[in-house]
């Protein structure tokens, strides 16, 4: 969980001094975010992770307004996690990450229960970037493939991929039901060049690869197939944070739709995923528009 302060500067940075600037402060974290629009798309959706006590009420009513169930473990000595977006005019965005409490994530705060009648675990790489998380991780990943759940993972952060190392999280995360990379992420774990290339490289450890593209839409790969290009969705961005997190979110939303109760996802055809990426990018596209990264 994270505390997202976005930061627009209404004039020029000046160094040494003021600059005026509208700063907001709102519930982020790119799971958390994806949760809650996957909940407010229809899915039956459990969040779980780390908090600082202070504000733990605030992210459960939030994460709640949206339809989510979260399990949210209230850290009395870290605070929330959090991160100053500075967002330029062209809607690009500058970041500084503070994780706070959710690197104390422990075990005990996502009991293997939780994955107890689900259809599908999902996890973002931030989860395995630093060695007592990565446990976790790893422990989650053992619990889900245990009782036959599909795993979905959204890589989440280039710098933090390139940190850790492209060839053990690929190690890790192989055999997911689908990898969410965005173009900078698809570029540490392939070292292609090209998006069609990155993604129908990723085939090789996913059975669905979606490379993000930002404004330019995304790429669909499935292992075999020739890789499907998708147009994003005409848009005038003024804040991108989140974009993916509503991509994923509702992407996952159609996904999990096509399975019946209780049972796996079932391995779509081409066309529906084309379609379902297509969803996803209309509502990628209403996440630009504004400020923040939620759905309500
Ligand atoms: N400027 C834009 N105009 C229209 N659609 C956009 C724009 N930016 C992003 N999108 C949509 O959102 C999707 C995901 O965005 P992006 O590629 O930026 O993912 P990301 O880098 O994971 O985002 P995040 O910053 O949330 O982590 C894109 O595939 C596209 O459909
Ligand atoms: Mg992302």
């Amino acid at each position: 969980m994270i505390n997202d302060v976005l930061v627009k500067p209404l004039d020029g940075v000046t160094p040494d001094s003021d600059t005026r600037a509208t700063i907001s402060a709102r519930p982020g974290g790119a799971a958390a975010n994806q949760a809650a629009w996957m909940a407010h798309l229809g899915a039956d959706v459990t969040f779980a992770g780390r908090v600082g006590a202070r504000d733990a009420a605030y992210h459960r009513r939030e994460l709640a307004r949206a339809g989510v169930r979260a399990r949210l473990a209230a850290d009395r000595e870290a605070e929330t996690g959090s991160i100053v977006i500075m967002v330029e005019p062209d809607g690009e965005r500058t970041m500084f990450t503070d994780r706070g409490a959710n690197l104390r994530l422990r075990r005990a705060d996502v009991p293997a229960r939780l994955l107890d009648g689900a259809a599908a675990l999902h996890l973002t790489g931030y989860t395995f970037c630093e060695p007592p998380l990565l446990e976790v991780a790893l422990w989650l990943l053992a619990q889900a493939r245990a009782r036959g759940l599909a795993v979905t993972i959204d890589p989440g952060s280039a710098a933090f991929l390139a940190r850790m190392g492209p060839t053990a999280f690929l190690r890790w995360t192989d055999g997911a039901a689908v990898c969410f990379p965005n173009r900078d992420e698809a570029a540490v774990l392939t070292g292609e060049a090209e998006p069609v290339a990155m993604a129908a490289r990723l085939t090789r450890h996913y059975s669905v690869v979606l490379v993000k593209l930002g404004g330019a839409g995304c790429v669909l790969a499935v292992p075999g197939e020739a890789p499907v290009q998708i147009a994003a969705h005409p848009a005038r961005a003024t804040d991108t944070t989140g974009a993916g997190d509503a991509f994923c979110g509702a992407f996952m939303s159609r996904w999990l739709a096509a399975a019946a109760p209780g049972e796996r996802p079932a391995r779509l055809a081409v066309p529906a995923l084309v379609a379902a990426a297509e969803f996803a990018s209309r509502v990628a596209a209403t996440v630009v528009t504004r400020f923040g990264a939620r759905p309500v």
